[in-house]
């Protein structure tokens, strides 16, 4: 957890956010052990702004592992950031049981994925 952190905090300065100005970090790790990062990429078109813990996720996918365990989010805040509704349904396709919230004054809180989002939608769900 602590290496998330800190790669977290680090790639969290690459945010593009000269909207909201809310710089937002990310480290996922997949089954493999590698950690895949991402910050938010925010657009004059408010709506295409891209969150942290999704770029992080897609850099997996990009990088060949679909498998993931794991996701720590970082912003500048008091409390721990709080991870969108959209990026906790994109965690659960890929498998990711395990969430740290955390800021940068180092404050680290642990969920289950499926605390955060009890009843998301899956494949399973589009059955008839
Ligand atoms: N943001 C994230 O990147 N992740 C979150 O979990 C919450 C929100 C970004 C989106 C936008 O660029 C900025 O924070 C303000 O909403």
């Amino acid at each position: 957890m602590k290496t998330l952190l800190k790669q977290a905090i680090q790639v969290r300065e690459n945010a593009y956010a000269p909207y909201s100005k809310f710089k937002v970090g990310a480290a996922v790790r997949g089954k493999s052990g590698q950690i895949y990062l991402g910050c938010n990429v925010e657009n004059a078109s408010y709506g295409l702004t891209s969150c942290a813990e999704r770029n992080a996720i897609f850099q997996a996918i990009a990088q060949g592992e679909q498998n993931l365990s794991e996701i720590l989010v970082v912003a500048d805040t008091q409390e721990p950031v709080v991870p969108c509704g959209a990026c906790r349904q994109v965690m659960q396709e890929f498998g990711i049981k395990t969430v740290y919230r955390s800021n940068l004054a180092g404050t680290v809180v642990q969920h289950k994925l499926s605390e955060l989002l009890p009843i998301g939608f899956k494949s399973t769900d589009m059955e008839v």
